[in-house]
C-alpha cells in the first residue's frame, strides 16, 4: 500500500466518504493490544465521548480527531437555516473543546476550524460543511508530513546502536500517522541506524505497555519493555543511551508537559547524564502559556490507579490522586525536535523565534 494517508503501519484515524456526509473511524485504543478494531463516529459529541473514553489519545491524534468533529457535525446539520446551523455547530465546538484539557493540539485545531468557518461566513451552509471537510483532511495529512519531517531532524541526534528509552506513547497511535518520538526512532531505523527501544509502561494507563511495545513489535524494531520504576536502574548500569518522548504542550518558556512520570524520567536522564529529547510539532507549542506551572493538568479517574479494567488491587475507599500529566521545566530538556529544526536548550527567545523564522 501507502500514500500519506494510508502508509504501511497502523492507520489510527481515517475518513470514510458517503455522498453528502461521510465517517470517522477511529482504532479503538483502550482494547488494543488484545483487539484491533475500528470505532466509527458520525458526530461532534460522539467524537468528544471518544477523546475523553481515550478510544483516540495523544496530542496530535486528539487535535486530528476534534477537526473531523466538527466537519461531521457541520455535515450532519447542513440542512438548517444559517441561524440554527450557527448556533448547533457553536455547540459542537464546545463539547469538543471539553473533552481534554491538557493537549493544546485540540484547541489549536478548534481554531483552525474556527479560522475556516469564519472565512465562509457569507457562504450557504452545505459549502462551510465541504470546507471544514477539507480543512479536517489538510490538519490530517499535514500531521503525517510533519511527524516525517520531525523525524528525519530527529533521527540525526541518534547514533547507531543507540538504546532509547521513551515513556507514553508518542508514536503512529498518538498522530495521524509515523508518530513523534516514536517517528524519530522510525526514521532513524529506515535510515539504517541499529535501534532498540526500551519502553516504559507508563501507569496507570499502560500506553507504554500496550500501545508502544505493540507499535514497535508490529515493525520488528527491537523493544524491551520495564515498569516505570526500573528506568533509573537501567540508567545507573550504563543501559540506555537517550530518551525520546512527545509532548501534550510546551509552554513559552520550554516547559514541557507530558504523561505523568515523564518529569521523572528527564531528573534521572540529567543525573546520569543522559540526553532527554522531546519530539515536538509546532502545534504542541502554546507561546500564549508562560511557563509550566500554567499548563492545565487533566486529573482522570480514581479507578485507572485502583485497578485496570474489571481487577480492582487497590484497598476499597482508599483516597486516590491521578494526575494524568506532569512538567518538565525546560532546563532538563536537552533538546526540542520540530518539524522546522532541532532547538538545543530550549528557552523563550528560541521559541519565539521559531515562529517567526
Ligand atoms: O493521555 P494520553 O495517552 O493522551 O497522553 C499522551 C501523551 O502523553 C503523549 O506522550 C503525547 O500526547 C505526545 S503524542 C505524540
Amino acid at each position: 500500500m501507502s500514500n500519506i494517508l494510508h502508509p504501511d503501519h497502523v492507520v489510527t484515524l481515517r475518513w470514510l466518504d458517503a455522498p453528502g456526509y461521510g465517517r470517522l473511524e477511529m482504532v479503538d485504543q483502550t482494547r488494543l493490544p488484545a483487539v484491533f478494531e475500528y470505532l466509527s463516529y458520525d458526530s461532534a459529541a460522539g467524537v468528544a465521548e471518544g477523546i475523553r473514553g481515550m478510544v483516540v489519545r495523544g496530542a496530535p491524534a486528539i487535535g486530528v480527531a476534534a477537526a473531523y468533529g466538527v466537519a461531521l457535525e457541520a455535515l450532519r446539520l447542513q440542512s438548517l437555516t444559517g441561524t440554527e446551523f450557527n448556533t448547533a455547530l457553536d455547540a459542537g465546538f464546545t463539547v469538543l473543546s471539553q473533552s481534554r484539557p491538557t493537549a493544546v493540539n485540540l484547541f489549536w485545531a478548534l481554531q483552525r476550524m474556527q479560522h475556516c468557518r469564519s472565512q465562509l461566513a457569507q457562504t450557504n451552509t452545505a459549502n462551510i460543511a465541504a470546507a471544514l471537510l477539507a480543512e479536517a483532511k489538510s490538519i490530517h495529512e499535514e500531521d503525517i508530513r510533519i511527524n516525517r519531517q520531525m523525524g528525519e531532524y530527529g533521527a540525526t541526534l541518534l547514533a547507531d546502536g543507540a538504546r532509547v528509552l521513551t515513556h507514553c506513547n508518542a508514536g503512529a497511535l498518538a498522530t495521524a500517522g509515523h508518530g513523534t518520538a516514536l517517528g524519530v526512532i522510525r526514521s532513524a531505523v529506515a535510515a539504517g541506524k541499529r535501534i532498540s527501544v526500551i519502553a516504559d509502561e507508563t501507569r496507570p494507563f499502560l500506553q507504554g505497555a500496550r500501545l508502544t511495545a505493540w507499535e514497535m513489535v508490529q515493525e520488528n524494531i527491537p523493544v524491551t519493555l520495564i515498569t516505570d520504576n526500573m528506568a533509573g536502574h537501567l540508567m545507573a548500569h550504563g543501559e540506555i543511551d537517550a530518551v525520546i518522548v512527545g509532548t501534550d504542550r510546551v509552554a513559552a518558556n520550554g516547559d514541557v508537559a507530558n504523561k505523568i512520570g515523564t518529569y521523572m524520567v528527564a531528573v534521572l536522564a540529567a543525573r546520569h547524564g543522559i540526553p532527554f529529547y522531546v519530539a515536538c510539532p509546532l502545534s504542541t507549542i502554546d507561546l500564549n502559556i508562560a511557563s509550566g506551572d500554567q499548563i492545565p493538568i487533566e486529573e482522570r479517574a480514581p479507578s485507572e490507579v485502583t485497578g485496570f479494567r474489571d481487577t480492582q488491587w487497590a484497598a476499597a475507599g482508599v483516597r486516590v490522586r491521578n494526575p494524568s500529566f506532569d512538567v518538565t521545566p525546560a532546563d532538563l530538556v536537552t533538546a526540542l525536535i520540530t518539524e522546522k529544526g532541532v532547538i538545543h536548550a530550549p528557552n523563550a527567545a528560541k521559541l519565539e523565534k521559531i515562529f517567526s523564522g
